[in-house]
C-alpha cells in the first residue's frame, strides 16, 4: 500500500477556479493509480481562485519514478466551466517531491498530462513510456499549431484566423478585453482625437498640430516637439530613436550618390571629406530597399515614397549631423542633393522625406518583421518540435508569451485590406507586401546578432551610441544566463549533435522562416554548444531587449507627426527653391491621417496591463537548483544594468529608456 499526497494549486487570474469534477491519475515506471474524483466529497468547494488543496491517493503498491500527473475535467450539475491549474505537487511514499508544472486552461471533456519539472533531452528520458508520452506531445502541437504561408517570400506564420480561437496552451489571460482594446478606434477615443478621424483638411500650421497633443503629452513628446527640425536631433535618431539599426560607417561614397567636397566642406568645419572618412566619421543611411515601390493611396490621394541616401558627420564633440541629403537613388539634375546650407525650408522637406522613409523602414522592416515576425517563428517552432521536458523549452516559453495573438491581431487590424496601416500610410497595401519580401530576402543571422551587427556597421566607436551601449550590456546579460542553463544540460557536443528535437527546431526556423537562405547564415544544424547557445541568446534578445528598443518609444518619438509621418501627399522636390511652410504642410498627412496615425502608434506602443518585464517569471517551470539559482542570478544582473543605466540617463538632456530592463517585456506581446 501506498499513499501519495497531491497537492494542486489553483491559478489566481480572474475565473481561475471550478466547480466542476476534476480527476487525477499519477503514472510511474511502475504501475498507474487508479483516477481519482478531487470534488468528489467536497463539491461545494470545487476549486477557487488561488486555493491550494491537498488531497491523499492510495495505490496498493508504490508507482515507481512518477513519469506524470493526469488531469481530466467533468461538468458538475451541467455546469461547463474551466479551471486555470498552475502546478500539482506529489509527495510520494519514498518522501520525495515532485514538481508538475502546468499553468494551463483545462477545459470540461479534456485532459491535460503533466510531465514532471526536471528537464530531459530525448536520449535521456529513456522509459519507454516517457518517450511515447514526448512522442506524441509532438504529434497533437504540430496538429495544434499548423503552419501558414501569409505570403510568399514571408516567413510563414501560425494558421489561426483569430486570437480567440488559439487553443488553451497558449490562451494564458488573453481576453476579449485585450481583443476590444487591440484597434485604432479604441486608441482614438483614449486620445480624444475621434472627432477628426475623417477629415481630410491640410494643417494650417504647426500651432494646429501642437494643440493636438494637449492631454497626450509626456517630457519626451515635448522634447522630440521642441527638438524635431534639428540637425543634432535628426542626427541622434539614427543611434537612439526608433530604428538605431540602419546607419553605417562610410569609407566611400556609393556611385549613385554624388556629394562633392564643395558641397560639404562648410559642414565639415575646414576638414574634408576624404580626411574625415579616412578618420571614420562619416556615416550613412541608404534606404534602396524602398526603391520603385509605389505609394498607397489614403483618403483617396496618391501617396509617395522614396529611397533617400544621407550623409552624417560626427564631429569633434560627438554629434552626428547631417551633412547631405538626396531623396531618390538615381542621381541627376531633377534629383538634387540637400544641403543644410539651403534654404531653411528645402532642409527642412528633405529631412521630413527622410522621416517618412523612417516609418516605412522602421514599421514594416525593423519591427514588424525583425522582431514580431521573427519571434512567431521561434514560437511556432518551440511548440512544435521541443516537448514540455525539453530544457529549452523551459528556457524559451515565457518569450513566447502571446507573441500568437499580437500577430494575429496586427494581421486582422493593422496590415490587412482594410487594417490601419494599410488605410493611413503610404506603406500600406502592395507597396507593404513588396517592401516585406525584399525585407525577408536581406535577413542575415549576423544583423541579428547585436555584437556582430554593431561591428558590421562599423559602430564601435560612435559616441552618445545608447542603444549599443545598453544593448550590448543586455545580450551579455542574457548570454550569461543561457550560456549557464544550457550548459548544465548539454555537457558536450555530442549532446547537442543527438539531440534530434533541436535539430527538428532549428531546421524547421531555417525552412519556415528563412525561406532556406543559405546566404542569411542561420544555422541549419548545430555541431557545438556554443552555437546553440549564441542562436539562443538571439532569440530571448530579440524578442525582448530588441522588442523593446524598437516598439516602446513609437508614441513618444512619432505622436509629434512631422517628426515621423506616416505618408506624404506630394512627390520628392525636383528643384531647390521652391519650397515654403506651405508646400510643407501640403506634403504632410493631413489631419485625419495624422490623428489615425498617432491612434495607431499609441496602440503600438501601450503595455498591456498583464506585462511580464523581462526575468519575471511567474511560472515556476524548474525544481532543479542550477536552472533556480541561474534565474535568480539573471534578475539581479539585470537589476544591477537597471540601477546603471538609471544612473547615466540622470545625466542626459533626453534620458534613453527603452533598454533598461524594467522597461523590456519576456516576449513580443504588444
Ligand atoms: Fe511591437
Amino acid at each position: 500500500m501506498g499513499t501519495y499526497e497531491v497537492t494542486v494549486h489553483t491559478g489566481t487570474r480572474a475565473l481561475a477556479g471550478t466547480t466542476s469534477y476534476i480527476y487525477i491519475q499519477l503514472r510511474g515506471t511502475e504501475a498507474e493509480s487508479e483516477e481519482k474524483n478531487l470534488n468528489q466529497a467536497y463539491f461545494s468547494l470545487g476549486f477557487s481562485e488561488g486555493s491550494v488543496r491537498s488531497f491523499k491517493v492510495e495505490c496498493k503498491a508504490s508507482l515507481g519514478e512518477l513519469i506524470y500527473v493526469k488531469l481530466s475535467s467533468k461538468p458538475f450539475m451541467g455546469l461547463d466551466n474551466q479551471w486555470f491549474c498552475n502546478k500539482v505537487l506529489v509527495t510520494t511514499p519514498e518522501d520525495g517531491e515532485f514538481l508538475f508544472p502546468c499553468y494551463r486552461w483545462l477545459g470540461c471533456e479534456e485532459k491535460l498530462v503533466l510531465r514532471h519539472a526536471k528537464a530531459s533531452l530525448v536520449f535521456q528520458d529513456t522509459n519507454p513510456i516517457s518517450q511515447r508520452h514526448r512522442m506524441r506531445q509532438l504529434e497533437e502541437r504540430q496538429e495544434i499549431f499548423g503552419w501558414k504561408v501569409y505570403a510568399e517570400g514571408m516567413p510563414h506564420v501560425n494558421h489561426y484566423e483569430s486570437a480567440l480561437d488559439m487553443p488553451a496552451e497558449v490562451r494564458f489571460s488573453f481576453s476579449k478585453n485585450t481583443d476590444f482594446y487591440y484597434t485604432a478606434g479604441t486608441q482614438l477615443l483614449a486620445l480624444k482625437l475621434e472627432g477628426l478621424a475623417d477629415s481630410k483638411k491640410t494643417w494650417g500650421s504647426f500651432n494646429e498640430l501642437d494643440r493636438l497633443l494637449c492631454e497626450n503629452r509626456n517630457k519626451t513628446i515635448d522634447y522630440v516637439e521642441a527638438h524635431w527640425d534639428e540637425d543634432e536631433f535628426f542626427g541622434y535618431q539614427f543611434l537612439n530613436g526608433l530604428n538605431p539599426m540602419m546607419i553605417q560607417r562610410c569609407s566611400k561614397l556609393p556611385e549613385n550618390f554624388p556629394v562633392t567636397e564643395e558641397m560639404v566642406k562648410d559642414s565639415l568645419g575646414g576638414s574634408s571629406l576624404e580626411v574625415e572618412m579616412k578618420k571614420g566619421n562619416i556615416f550613412l543611411c541608404d534606404y534602396k530597399m524602398l526603391d520603385g515601390l509605389v505609394g498607397n493611396e489614403v483618403h483617396g490621394r496618391q501617396q509617395y515614397l522614396t529611397a533617400p541616401l544621407v550623409l552624417l558627420y560626427c564631429d569633434p564633440y560627438g554629434m552626428m549631423l547631417p551633412i547631405a541629403i538626396q531623396l531618390g537613388q538615381k542621381a541627376g539634375v531633377q534629383n538634387p542633393i540637400f544641403l543644410p546650407t539651403d534654404s531653411k525650408t528645402d532642409w527642412q522637406l528633405a529631412k521630413i522625406f527622410v522621416r517618412a522613409a523612417e516609418f516605412s523602414v522602421q514599421e514594416v522592416d525593423i519591427h514588424l518583421l525583425r522582431t514580431h515576425l521573427l519571434s512567431e517563428v521561434f514560437t511556432m517552432a518551440t511548440w512544435r518540435n521541443l516537448p514540455f521536458p525539453h530544457p529549452l523549452f523551459k528556457l524559451l516559453i515565457p518569450h513566447t508569451r502571446y507573441t500568437f495573438q499580437i500577430n494575429i491581431l496586427a494581421r486582422n487590424r493593422l496590415i490587412s485590406e482594410d487594417g490601419s496601416i494599410t488605410k493611413y500610410s503610404g506603406i500600406g497595401g502592395a507597396a507593404l507586401e513588396e517592401f516585406l519580401r525584399r525585407a525577408t530576402a536581406s535577413l542575415t543571422y549576423s544583423s541579428l546578432c547585436l555584437p556582430d551587427n554593431i561591428s558590421e556597421r562599423g559602430l564601435e566607436e560612435v559616441p552618445h551610441y545608447y542603444y549599443r551601449d545598453d544593448g550590448m550590456k543586455m545580450w551579455n546579460v542574457i548570454n550569461k544566463y543561457v550560456e549557464g542553463v544550457l550548459q548544465h544540460y548539454y555537457t558536450s557536443d555530442d549532446d547537442v549533435k543527438n539531440d534530434t528535437e533541436v535539430e527538428s527546431w532549428i531546421s524547421e526556423i531555417f525552412t519556415k522562416g528563412f525561406q532556406e537562405r543559405k546566404s542569411t547564415g542561420i544555422p541549419e544544424t548545430f555541431q557545438a554548444v556554443k552555437e546553440l547557445i549564441k542562436f539562443v541568446t538571439m532569440v530571448i534578445f530579440t524578442a525582448s531587449a530588441q522588442h523593446g528598443a524598437l516598439n516602446n518609444g513609437q508614441f513618444e518619438f512619432g505622436g509629434w507627426m512631422p517628426n515621423f509621418p506616416t505618408a506624404l501627399r506630394k512627390p520628392p522636390p525636383e528643384h531647390k527653391g521652391q519650397t515654403n511652410e506651405d508646400t510643407i504642410l501640403e506634403t504632410l498627412p493631413d489631419v485625419g491621417t495624422t490623428v489615425n496615425g498617432m491612434a495607431v502608434l499609441k496602440l503600438l506602443s501601450t503595455k498591456s496591463t498583464d506585462h511580464y518585464p523581462l526575468g519575471v517569471f511567474p511560472e515556476e517551470l524548474y525544481d532543479e537548483e542550477v536552472p533556480c539559482t541561474l534565474i535568480e542570478e539573471f534578475r539581479k544582473d539585470l537589476r544591477e544594468l537597471s540601477d546603471d543605466i538609471e544612473e547615466r540617463n540622470k545625466k542626459l538632456e533626453l534620458p534613453y529608456t527603452y533598454m533598461d530592463p524594467k522597461n523590456v517585456e519576456n516576449s513580443v506581446a504588444i
